[in-house]
C-alpha cells in the first residue's frame, strides 16, 4: 500500500451501480459494475427506479469491491463519489454514501464531475497518458470535444458539445427504430457488422461548421428512410441501415475530431465514454495518426475506477467540510467552457 492509503470510489449517476478501489498511483485493485436490466423494457433509463436499485445494490457492490481488492475500510486514504452531472435521485445515493463513509473514519472526500471522470479514465495504469491533449468524450449523455491541459478538472476546456442528442443517444435511438433492445449501441453495432455501410446514405452534419455536434437530424433521416422502404424491405435491409447509420455517427464524430485536432495543433488524444466502446470508431481513431488512448471498453462505460482515478486531481475536502455538499444534474458542472 502507498503512502496515503488507498482511493475508494463510487459511481451512480445513471443506471449503473459502480465502486472501485485504485492505488494513489492508479494501479486497479477492484472495479465492479452493477447494470440494471431493468430498464430494458421501458427503452430507457427510469430515475426512480435506478434510485431505488441503487439502494439495493450499493452495498453489495462495495463489499465486493473491498473482497477483490483484499482490502478494508482501514486501507482507504480517501473517498470519492461522483457529484454530477446524472440523474439527481440516482447521484443521491451513491453520493450520500460515499459521504457516509468516509464521515465514519473522518476520512477526507473528494467529489468528482462525471465528464472528468470519463477523462481521468485515461490516467489509469497502464495506458498512462498525460495531458497535454484533446479529450473526445461520447456518452449515452454527453458528446463533447475538451482541450485538457492539466489532470485537474480546471484544466479541462470545453471545445464543442452537442446540441441536441450524444452519440450514445442516437445510437440507442437509432437502435429502437431498428427494433433492436436498450442500450442498443452494442446492439446496434452487432447488426451493422453484417451490412454495408455504403448502403445508404445518412447526413453527418459536414457543412456545419465549428466543434458543436448535432444527431436528431440523422436519427429522423434513419426513420424516414425505413417509412420509404416499408416494413418488408426495412426488415430485410435492417443490417444495412445499422451500418449506415452507424458510419454516420462515427463519422460526424470524427469530422470534428480532425477538426479540433487542427484549430489546437494537439498531437494526443485521448476517448472516454460508452460510445468508445464501438469498434468501427476505434478503427477509424486508430487511422487518425495521432498519439491515441483509448481505454478498454469497461474502463470507457460508466464504471467507478475512472471516478477514483479523478479523485487524485481533485482537492480532496477535509472532514466534517463535505457534509453538506450537494449533487448536481447539469449546468454547474466545474469544468471550463469556452
Ligand atoms: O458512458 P456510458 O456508459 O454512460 C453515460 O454516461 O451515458 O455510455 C452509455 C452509452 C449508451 O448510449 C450506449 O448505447 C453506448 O454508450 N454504447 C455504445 C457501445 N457500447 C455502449 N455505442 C456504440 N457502440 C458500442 N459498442
Ligand atoms: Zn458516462
Amino acid at each position: 500500500m502507498t503512502r496515503d492509503g488507498l482511493v475508494l470510489a463510487i459511481e451512480t449517476s445513471c443506471d449503473d451501480t459502480c465502486a472501485a478501489v485504485i492505488s494513489r498511483d492508479g494501479e486497479i485493485r477492484s472495479n465492479v459494475i452493477s447494470s440494471q436490466e431493468v430498464h430494458g423494457r421501458f427503452g430507457g433509463v427510469v430515475p426512480e427506479i435506478a434510485s431505488r436499485h441503487h439502494l439495493e445494490l450499493l452495498d453489495p457492490v462495495l463489499d465486493r469491491a473491498f473482497a477483490d481488492a483484499g482490502a478494508t475500510l482501514g486501507d482507504i486514504g480517501l473517498i470519492a463519489a461522483t457529484r454530477g452531472p446524472g440523474l439527481v435521485a440516482a447521484l443521491l445515493v451513491g453520493f450520500n454514501a460515499g459521504k457516509a463513509l468516509a464521515a465514519s473514519r473522518e476520512l477526507p472526500f473528494a467529489a468528482v464531475d462525471h465528464l472528468h471522470g470519463h477523462v481521468a479514465a485515461s490516467y489509469l495504469a497502464p495506458a498512462r497518458l498525460q495531458p497535454p491533449f484533446l479529450s473526445l468524450i461520447a456518452s449515452g449523455g454527453h458528446t463533447l470535444l475538451a482541450e485538457v491541459s492539466e489532470p485537474g478538472p480546471d484544466g479541462m476546456r470545453v471545445l464543442g458539445e452537442t446540441l441536441d442528442d450524444a452519440a450514445g443517444e442516437a445510437f440507442d435511438k437509432g437502435a429502437r427504430l431498428l427494433g433492436l433492445g436498450y442500450p442498443g449501441g452494442p446492439a446496434l453495432e452487432r447488426l451493422a457488422s453484417g451490412g454495408d455501410p455504403e448502403a445508404f446514405a445518412f447526413p453527418t452534419g459536414a457543412r456545419m461548421p465549428g466543434l458543436e455536434f448535432s444527431f436528431a437530424g440523422l436519427k429522423t433521416a434513419l426513420l424516414y428512410r425505413i417509412r420509404d422502404l416499408g416494413e418488408t424491405e426495412a426488415q430485410r435491409r435492417r443490417a444495412d441501415l445499422a451500418a449506415a447509420y452507424q458510419r454516420a455517427i462515427v463519422e460526424s464524430l470524427m469530422l470534428r475530431v480532425r477538426r479540433a485536432l487542427r484549430t489546437t495543433g494537439a498531437s494526443r488524444l485521448a476517448v472516454g465514454g460508452g460510445v468508445a466502446a464501438n469498434g468501427a470508431l476505434r478503427s477509424a481513431l486508430a487511422e487518425l495518426g495521432v498519439e491515441l488512448d483509448v481505454p478498454p471498453p469497461a474502463l470507457c462505460t460508466d464504471n467507478a475506477a475512472m471516478i477514483a482515478s479523478a479523485a487524485r486531481y481533485v482537492p480532496a475536502v477535509a472532514f466534517p467540510g463535505y457534509l453538506d455538499l450537494d449533487v448536481y444534474a447539469s449546468g454547474e458542472r466545474a469544468l471550463g467552457s469556452q
